[in-house]
């Protein structure tokens, strides 16, 4: 008895010990998987992230359409809160009539209802100043 216990000890340790170590490895294997499954969203926040980087949208070129889509258009589209629905000429005539310099003021600094950067202070102003100049486009 004492014999089998003598043999039996190191073995289950053997066991035992090649238990953790799977388990272990199992881990860091689960951490990779996570690292490549999480990547692209990761990489979709960083493009997301990008233009103040410089990286996505190259200095000077401004998604236009995007922009406006996602934050413009909430209230540019509708006419929600009163706003000026692009391409209206009748609601932008007198508007675009002040001059291009106190549209963009009105767009960067906000005026009444209308937020500053249309409520998204991550707009770059030449994002905002391309949306403006897209209204005045659309309102001749
Ligand atoms: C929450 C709603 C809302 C959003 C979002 C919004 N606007 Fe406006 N905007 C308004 C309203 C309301 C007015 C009219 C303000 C007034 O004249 O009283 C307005 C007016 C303007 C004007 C005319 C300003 C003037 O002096 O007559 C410009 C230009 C403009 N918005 C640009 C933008 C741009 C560019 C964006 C996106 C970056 C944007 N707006 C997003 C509500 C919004």
């Amino acid at each position: 008895m004492n014999r089998i216990a003598r043999l039996a000890l190191p073995a289950a340790l053997v066991i035992a010990t090649s238990m953790l170590a799977a388990c272990h490895q199992k881990e860091e294997v689960s951490k990779e998987e996570t690292a490549t499954l999480i990547a692209p969203v990761a990489q979709v926040a960083l493009a997301g992230s990008a233009p103040a980087a410089g990286a996505a949208v190259p200095a000077g070129k401004v998604d236009v359409k995007h922009v406006f889509d996602t934050v413009c258009s909430a209230c540019h589209a509708t006419g929600a809160a009163g706003a000026p629905k692009v391409g209206d000429k009748a609601a932008w005539g007198p508007r675009v009539a002040q001059g291009k310099d106190a549209l963009y003021h009105s767009a960067l600094n906000g005026k009444n209802a209308m937020p500053a950067k249309g409520g998204n202070p991550s707009l770059s102003d030449a994002e905002v100043k391309a949306v403006v100049d897209y209204f005045i486009a659309q309102a001749k």
